[in-house]
This record gives C-alpha cells, structure tokens and sequence, in this order.
C-alpha cells in the first residue's frame, strides 16, 4: 500500500481523520526542518529506515542532535533543535490520542511548556521492518533540555 510521507497511520489504514492526523503531518514537517532531510526521501543506506525511524533511533542513542541539518551549525541552536525533534516525535506518536493536539504544540515549540512528555514509539509507515528495530528500552530515559549531554560537540 503506497502511504505518503506525511499521513499519520489511522488516516492512511483506516481512513481515520482526526486534527490529530494533523498533528502527525506537522510533527513529519517539523522532523524534515530540523534534519534537512525528506522523510520519503530518506533513506539510511545501511538499515533501510525513513526518516521518523531514524530519528527514534539516534534519540534512543540519546544522539538526536546528529539529526540536525549541517546547516544549522551554531552550536546554540542545539537545545532548540533536541527540543524541536523532540517535539517532533511526539507529534508523530502511533496512537492519535498520545500526540499533543496544535494547541499544546505550538506553546512546547515556543518553550512556554517546558517540560516535555516522555516518548514511546513513533509510528513508521514507510518502515516495513517493524519487527527488525529493537524495542524502546531507553524511552523512558528523560530529556530534559538543560540536562542533556552533547556528545558530538565539534570545534569551530
Ligand atoms: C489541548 O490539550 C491540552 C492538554 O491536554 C488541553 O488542556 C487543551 O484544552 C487542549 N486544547 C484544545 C484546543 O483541544
């Protein structure tokens, strides 16, 4: 079944339209900003993963920041880019009901919510494999933007 890129799962399989389908398109748009990347475009060479999976997996490597465009280089941009996949994973949550409706998104994006939710795993439509990635042992690992520990930090 051909999905695109941007549909949340409920909607693509079911037909299913909520503003919650909304919000999955959002939080897809909002992981293709901060990674410079098109989620149907992307492609990890080694492990056939679209861009949503990926970015689960560098978060659970506690990585995330390596999603980041090149381009965003400053390296004060990077709390904002944890937070912004952050929040961008959370939109594109499986269940409809674990996502923030708009509302909620735009006041996280604008840090007027602090403190973000846990995640669990995203939903990855274009990832037929969902049985090959492992499971989310370290979901319940806090992120907290000030507490975050930036392992790739490169020289100017
Ligand atoms: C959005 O979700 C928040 C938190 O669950 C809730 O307080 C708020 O009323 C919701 N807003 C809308 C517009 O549904």
């Amino acid at each position: 079944m051909y999905c695109s890129g941007y549909m949340a799962p409920e909607y693509a399989l079911e037909g299913r339209f909520s503003e919650k389908s909304d919000v999955y398109s959002f939080g897809v748009l909002l992981l293709e900003i901060v990674s410079g990347k098109k989620n149907t475009k992307f492609y990890d060479d080694e492990q056939g993963q679209n861009l949503i999976a990926y970015a689960w997996k560098l978060w659970n490597e506690e990585n995330v920041v390596k999603l980041m465009d090149r381009v965003i280089c400053d390296p004060k941009m990077k709390a904002e880019v944890i937070r912004y996949a952050h929040v961008g994973l959370l939109c594109v949550q499986e269940m409809a009901k674990s996502r923030p409706n708009i509302s909620t998104v735009l006041s996280m994006l604008s840090s007027e919510i602090v403190e973000l939710p846990l995640l669990t795993q995203p939903a990855f439509l274009a990832s037929r494999s969902a049985s090959e990635t492992e499971p989310p042992k370290r979901s319940a690992s806090k992120c907290s933007v000030n507490g975050v520990t930036l392992t790739n930090v490169e020289g100017r």
